[in-house]
């Protein structure tokens, strides 16, 4: 099975508006447009022609023209040369769907089910995208764990000299990876502090669910004081979609929520700060690629890792992304018998 019978974001509605884009999964390239009527379209990114790039033509009416020679295809792909009206050129062509300010892709015909989006009560903060330098399982990896919030990060986690207080626990199904962790909070900038409600004391709780179908975690964050039970006035929840691009390059694509109980007015006076949660949530996103770029090895098995006990979402993660995301149907028979 190719994971592009999985559902992925690939770019912004916005990054549209300046004409086609090329974009990569797995190293398949795609060329995604809109059409004059607002339509999406993705195409594999060669002519069928002599293969030039179809993202770098131009769209014209409710098709997309080849730079070269001005063939035209339309969103299903059927394809019109000016040169030889009769000739029947058709190319590649993706399903594609327009949700949360973005587009996704999959393979035409697929089955898989677009991923869920649980957000009631909660304001759209927005969404990044980052450009991982590593393979999509040591992305992840990265993204499972709290292990190296205290030296990583600016305002999610925990406080180096008591890590050891941290609580981690592990909930699994055939489907998904969940882990859940609280702990003394890191401090943080004054003013984000009391935009959340919290003080000195409070402890940071951090649950997420990784699914595989695309592989996915849902983080919610939030922090409580431990003395009463009292909870932060905001707390967040973030999608993180990790699409790997080639063996080495994975792009991670966010959309973050949060939800207020400030008594200030709809959305519990969010809105004007969503620029500041925005910000925040795209430096602790680049301070997480950032760290990648400095790996040893690019090698995905964890095979010869010491691993902590904040870490055991690796190999459960690595179980579900063969079995789930690549289809390898015999994983887990393999697995029980490497070991033992
Ligand atoms: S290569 Fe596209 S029209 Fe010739
Ligand atoms: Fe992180």
């Amino acid at each position: 099975m190719s994971i592009l019978e999985h559902w992925h974001p690939v770019t912004s509605i916005r990054s549209l508006k300046k004409g086609p884009i090329g974009v990569k999964i797995d190293g398949q390239e795609i060329a995604v447009f809109r059409t004059k009527s607002g339509a999406l379209g993705a195409l594999a990114d060669a002519c069928p022609h002599r293969r030039m790039r179809l993202s770098l033509g131009r769209v014209q009416g409710e098709k997309l023209m080849c730079h070269y020679h001005g063939w035209t295809f339309d969103c299903e792909g059927q394809g019109e040369s000016p040169g030889t009206p009769k000739m029947h050129a058709c190319t590649k062509a993706y399903e594609v769907k327009q949700a949360h300010g973005y587009v996704w892709v999959r393979e035409a015909g697929s089955e898989t089910e677009f991923p869920q989006f649980d957000i009631d009560g909660f304001l759209y903060i927005g969404s990044t995208e980052h450009q991982a330098p590593a393979p999509l399982e040591l992305t992840l990896d990265n993204f499972c764990e709290i292990e190296h919030t205290p030296t990583v990060h600016a305002v999610f986690g925990y406080e180096l000299n008591k890590m050891h207080e941290v609580q981690v626990k592990f909930e699994t199904t055939e489907k998904t990876v969940r882990v859940i962790n609280h702990g003394p909070a890191k401090r943080i900038n004054p003013i984000l502090a009391r935009l959340i409600g919290i003080r000195r004391g409070y402890e940071f709780w951090d649950d997420w669910t990784t699914h595989f179908s695309p592989v996915h975690s849902i983080y919610d964050h939030w922090w409580i004081d431990p003395q009463t039970g009292k909870e932060s006035k905001v707390r967040w929840r973030v999608y993180i979609f990790f699409t790997p691009v080639e063996a080495n390059l994975t792009r991670v694509t966010s959309f973050t929520f949060a939800k207020s109980r400030w008594p200030f007015g709809p959305a519990g006076g969010l809105r004007p700060f969503r620029w500041l949660m925005r910000k925040h949530l795209r430096r602790e996103i680049g301070l997480d690629l950032h760290i990648l770029k400095g790996l040893a090895s690019h090698n995905p098995s964890i095979e010869g890792m010491k691993l902590s006990r904040f870490d055991k979402a690796l190999g459960l993660n690595r179980e579900r992304i063969e079995r789930i995301y690549r289809k390898k149907s015999d994983t887990r028979q393999e697995l029980t018998l490497i070991s033992g």
